[in-house]
């Protein structure tokens, strides 16, 4: 494989030949952070995908996030470099058991995570992400919520609406890790740090922690506060972009175990090779896609 700077301008011509935009995610490696248009949370890549007018989206993410792109754009190719990366959390359920909960309350709205297949989006009244949940639930006329699949984002919401959220069993195996004891740990090492947390997070780690915001939300907050000092509560690829973004700022994390393998699996090899060989592909039966592009439409409709 070539040097990384003789590949990063092979991508780069190769992305004019495709007219082509590379998104990518803030947990992914520095390199293709550094190679992309454009880097940002959930929602942010959601509203990108919808609004670029390029005909071919490399998407430097995970499954769910190039599937949302696929719904949004069906005249555009999407290729997921790593076509093995995927969210364990999104696979936590199945429009088949989604369907049973949704008989039991009939009367109840379904919000489905962004974190969630294209099949579940499709079974689903609204999509949402960890930077608009609260709204979306907030929009809906429903006094009943059925949330899937993250249990601790459903009990995070419940903190802030009167109506009865009904949470999934599901959760984030890289952010169910973080404890109270690493919250503790680290602000005993940094006494005048902010901690700011993923709603991911368990109950005890946001009760414990000074803010609360998606991906992006981190950063924005970090670079509008006056301390000078941050711990993050979430995945440690986030800290190239605090360090891009706001580089007056000392940021650790809450943990460096925190690492999602699937989001590190997109590499400037395969980023390179995906635009060359035009695959793989994401692409979503139309009979799905049509229910799930008004779910997540409706969410993107929510300013
Ligand atoms: P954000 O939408 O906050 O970027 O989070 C996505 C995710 O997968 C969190 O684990
Ligand atoms: Fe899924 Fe968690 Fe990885 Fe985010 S960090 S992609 S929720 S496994």
């Amino acid at each position: 494989m070539a040097e990384p700077e003789a590949l990063g301008e092979a991508i780069l011509a190769l992305k004019e030949e495709r007219d082509a935009v590379i998104l990518a995610h803030n947990y992914q490696i520095p390199e293709v952070q550094d190679i992309a248009d454009f880097v940002g949370d959930s929602l942010e890549l959601a509203r990108a995908a919808a609004s670029l007018d390029h005909a071919t989206i490399v998407f430097c993410g995970v499954d769910f996030m190039a599937e949302t792109a696929a719904i949004l754009s069906p005249e555009k190719t999407v290729l997921l470099p790593a076509m093995d990366a995927c969210c364990p959390m999104a696979a936590m359920v199945t429009p088949g058991e989604l369907g049973l909960l949704r008989s039991r309350y009939p009367d109840a709205a379904v919000v489905a995570y962004v974190n969630t297949s294209a099949d579940v989006k499709a079974a689903s009244d609204i999509c949402c992400t960890s930077a608009n949940a609260v709204k979306v639930v907030e929009s809906l006329p429903q006094e009943q919520v059925i949330f899937v699949p993250d249990r601790n984002l459903a009990r995070y919401i419940a903190r802030f609406t009167e109506k009865e959220i009904l949470p999934w069993d599901g959760y984030c195996i890289v952010h169910e890790q973080f404890s109270l004891a690493d919250v503790i740990n680290q602000r005993r090492r940094h006494p005048s740090a902010e901690i700011l947390v993923h709603p991911e997070c368990r109950p005890e780690v946001i009760d414990s922690a000074d803010h609360v915001f998606s991906t992006s939300g981190m950063i924005r907050h970090a670079c509008q506060s006056r301390a000078e000092e941050f711990i993050i509560g979430t995945e440690t690829g986030i800290l190239h972009q605090f360090s891009r973004k706001c580089p007056d700022k000392r940021c650790f994390p809450l943990s460096p175990r925190a690492i999602c393998v699937n989001m590190k699996k997109t590499s400037l090899g395969k980023v390179h090779n995906a635009l060359d060989r035009m695959t793989p592909r994401i692409m979503v039966p139309e009979e799905v896609a049509v229910p799930a592009r008004r779910a997540i439409e409706r969410m993107l409709a929510i300013p």
